[in-house]
């Protein structure tokens, strides 16, 4: 199964595309923008390509971070007047999913709660030209935008086919100047896409029914999750280490890109449900939640994937030549190495979360049932706790024997 934007330019230089793709799907673009990036040489540059192919175009630039609701509306009111014909989203994954979020409520009723969980839009949107600067959250290719609700205690998601852009423009030149620490949250966070599609449970299609947004581990994910996994394995913390490393940028954006495909069909599982109650509790980047949380729930969850974990050590470069199970977990050590490679901190106690929050977070995690529903391994609020006991403490050896012990 794949669910892709109908093109994928990839490549150094593509950014030189942006007018031409706008043009072949609109005369009018709201353009949203990152404020940081609004300033820079390259977004200039796509500015003057828009012109040139013949589109008018409105600039919104007050991307505000984690996208609060209200934020979310008043941009697309700010915007209705000028009735775009095409959004062309520029940035991280804050600025490409208020693209995707600003074309759905131009191009449906609000308010934007309507639309929270799966398939809830009921027709196409406004086309959606996305092009990124950080590698990445994969929005460019996915079905997904998250916002922050004040009145939720998690954030939510709006998930539907209808959210995926038209057009993907990743040129890895536009990731050069992200920050290490947004290289390495963002960079573990496609790594986690990668490993969490590649492990998702394998779920019968009703092909009578419309589908679900994430069907769970199909063949065509697969590919691509592996590939993206090859790319990025060694790739990240070279890109953390020298932003400037071309080579490594290069294998970030296309792993992301990747990732980003494979997630959008496959889902992912456990990582992302644990991250949501953790991130709000401890406010910390999504990516470094779930980042942190990968290794743990790999371990917790290696008797019912060593054979998926194993190809993961081969994609990894890190395969033994002894047992799938030696494999397995060879690439779950390598997933950990990466982390502790590129910074990330090695406890839920170092970043802030206590032990009494513990069960709390198994609930609210449980509580994600899209997610977890994906997991390849029976589900309790229990194993959740298991998980984050571990996580607690730093100590994935406590996870060895827990498909036994329920
Ligand atoms: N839609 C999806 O499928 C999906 C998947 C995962 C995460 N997300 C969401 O994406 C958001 C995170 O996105 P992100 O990690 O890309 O970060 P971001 O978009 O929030 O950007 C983080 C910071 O990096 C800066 N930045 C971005 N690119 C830069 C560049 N090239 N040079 C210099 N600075 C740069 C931005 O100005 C910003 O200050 C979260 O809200 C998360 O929930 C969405
Ligand atoms: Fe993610």
């Amino acid at each position: 199964m794949l669910r892709a934007p109908a093109a994928v330019y990839y490549g150094q230089g593509a950014r030189a595309s942006i007018g031409t793709a706008a043009a072949s799907l609109g005369r009018r673009a709201l353009v949203v923008v990152d404020p940081f990036l609004a300033k820079t040489p390259e977004f200039r540059e796509a500015l003057s390509g828009l012109d040139g192919a013949g589109v008018a175009v409105q600039i919104f630039s007050g991307v505000v971070p984690e996208l609060p609701t209200d934020s979310v509306t008043a941009a697309a009111e700010s915007a209705r007047g000028f009735a775009p014909d095409v959004v062309v989203a520029y940035g991280g994954g804050s600025a490409l999913d208020l693209g995707k979020l600003i074309a759905l409520l131009l191009s449906c009723d609000g308010p934007l709660s309507d639309y929270y969980g799966e398939n809830r839009v009921p027709h196409p949107v406004l086309p959606i030209v996305a092009v990124p600067t950080t590698a990445g959250t994969g929005s460019e290719a996915t079905p997904v935008a998250v916002v922050s609700d004040p009145d939720r205690e998690l954030k939510v998601g709006v998930s539907d086919p209808a959210l995926i852009p038209r057009v993907a423009i990743v040129d890895p030149d536009l990731t050069i100047g992200a920050p290490p620490s947004v290289t390495a949250y963002s960079g573990i966070d496609a790594i986690v896409h990668c490993a969490e599609s590649y492990t998702a449970g394998k779920r019968r299609p009703d092909w009578e029914t419309r589908l679900p947004v994430f069907v769970g581990r199909n063949r065509m994910s697969s590919l691509l999750a592996l590939e993206g996994l090859a790319a990025m394995g060694d790739a990240l913390p070279l890109a953390v280490a020298d932003g400037s490393n071309v080579e490594a940028r290069g294998r970030m954006a296309w792993g992301s890109l990747l990732g980003g495909m494979a997630f959008g069909s496959g889902g992912t599982h456990l990582s992302h449900a644990l991250q949501y109650p953790i991130g709000a509790l401890t406010h910390t980047p999504h990516g470094m939640g779930t980042g942190m949380m990968l290794p743990y729930v790999l371990q917790a969850c290696i008797e019912t994937t060593t054979d998926r974990l194993a190809q993961i050590a081969g994609a990894l470069g890190v395969a033994t030549d002894r047992s799938e199970r030696d494999d397995a977990q060879a690439a779950i050590d390598r997933l950990d190495e990466i982390g502790i490679a590129i910074g990330l901190p090695r406890t839920l106690a170092e970043i802030g979360l206590t032990r009494q929050q513990i069960p709390r977070v198994a609930e609210l995690a449980a509580g994600v049932t899209r997610l977890v529903a994906l997991a390849d391994h029976e589900v309790t609020p229990a194993f959740l706790e298991r998980i984050l006991d571990a996580a607690f403490v730093g100590d994935r050896s406590r996870l060895t024997d827990t498909s036994t012990n329920g």
